[in-house]
């Protein structure tokens, strides 16, 4: 498949967008200053992998953002249990969950993933979400593929 090109100038902070590449959905989320502190200050403890140590993203991207830019969040949106689409519940009361520091709940079975797509301990989803590669071309097209 070819790359796909994204244009995230309209995107606005706090959203999600959702291109499509190679059939999946690739999600683009602009994450607000919050919304990064929340991720960063998240208690690992509390998630399967925190430091990404199966690989689900391609080597440039790191730490708990798992991003090349701390704002700018790239990644396929199919739950890696099953392959159903996770739903954005990116605020703070949006789950029922105590001090869920937003993300993604997938309803088939129930998997939770942070802002970031990393995994939850003890959901069905056995690894985090997987970063697709991509590059910035510009500050706001991004390359998929
Ligand atoms: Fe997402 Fe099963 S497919 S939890």
């Amino acid at each position: 498949g070819a790359p796909v090109r994204a244009d995230v100038s309209k995107l606005e902070l706090g959203q999600r967008m959702t291109v499509e590449w190679r059939g999946r959905p690739i999600w683009i989320i602009n994450r607000t200053a919050e919304m990064i502190e929340r991720t960063e200050g998240f208690d690992g403890s509390r998630l399967s992998d925190p430091d990404s140590e199966v690989p689900q993203q391609p080597g440039y991207v790191s730490g708990p953002l798992r991003s090349i830019r701390p704002e700018i969040g790239v990644l396929i949106g199919i739950c890696t249990h099953l392959g159903c689409s996770p739903l954005f519940r990116p605020e703070p009361d949006a789950v029922d969950m105590d001090n869920w520091p937003g993300g993604f709940f997938c309803p088939c079975h129930g998997s939770y993933f942070d802002l970031a797509g990393r995994v939850f301990r003890n959901v069905p989803a056995p690894t985090n979400l997987e970063v697709p590669p991509y590059r910035f071309e510009t500050d706001d097209i991004i390359i998929v593929g």
